[in-house]
């Protein structure tokens, strides 16, 4: 299902920055992984780095590094003195994305976890500005409680696949992951404690500002 007009697309990317070098390289190369679709891309990419510059971290989370594409989007809007952790599962994954960071200008700014993100992020001892969620989709209800107390006040979370393909939108979706971002999306309508928008921008991505 193509949630935006592929011409709309086009159009925009054609009208925006173009990705730097690296992120082009990281872009072909990740066209061959089998899950290809879980990469921000450049229109996506250049929202999160335009927000992050907008915000200039100091910490920046990422739950779901694949092969680093967002983390060094995110990373371009960092402080001086800022760092970003992203943390992956696998293993494969992890160590890609680690060379790409590695022929960066930020792999002095950026931590890599490898490991299940619901272990590390209790062991990191940060105030984080951005928060963005980005991994398996069950846990996300998960990650926001535990992201929400260690945010700044007026800090951001930003989480991914929103419309999960379209399935979230239907009135009973089937699979276990478009029925947990139905879930997540209901359980951040709800809460007042938090600004909230999404934007419908490639697979929907909700923009929360802790109040
Ligand atoms: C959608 S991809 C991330 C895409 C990346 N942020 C980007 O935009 O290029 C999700 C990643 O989360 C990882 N992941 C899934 N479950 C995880 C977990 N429990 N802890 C850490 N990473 C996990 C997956 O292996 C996958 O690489």
């Amino acid at each position: 299902m193509d949630l935006i007009n592929p011409q709309v697309q086009l159009y925009a990317e054609q009208y925006s920055s173009p990705e730097d070098e690296l992120l082009k390289e990281i872009n072909v190369f990740t066209q061959k992984h089998p899950e290809s679709q879980m990469l921000s891309g450049h229109l996506q990419g250049k929202v999160l780095e335009i927000l992050s510059c907008m915000i200039r971290p100091r910490r920046i989370l990422e739950i779901g590094t694949f092969t680093g594409y967002s983390a060094l989007c995110l990373a371009k809007g960092l402080t001086n003195d800022g760092q970003l952790h992203t943390i992956e599962i696998r293993e494969d994954d992890a160590m890609k994305a680690r060379e790409f960071f590695s022929r960066s200008g930020y792999h002095s700014k950026i931590i890599l976890h490898l490991g299940s993100a619901l272990d590390i992020i209790p062991a990191l001892n940060e105030t984080w500005d951005l928060v963005f969620i980005d991994a398996d989709k069950p846990a996300y209800i998960q990650y926001f409680n535990l992201v929400l107390p260690k945010l700044r006040e007026n800090g951001f979370i930003f989480a991914d696949n929103i419309f999960f393909h379209g399935q979230a939108l239907e009135e009973e979706p089937k699979g276990k992951n478009a029925i947990a971002i139905k879930e997540f999306n209901e359980f951040i309508q709800k809460r007042s404690d938090i600004e909230k928008v999404i934007l419908t921008l490639r697979d929907g991505l909700f923009l929360i500002r802790k109040l």
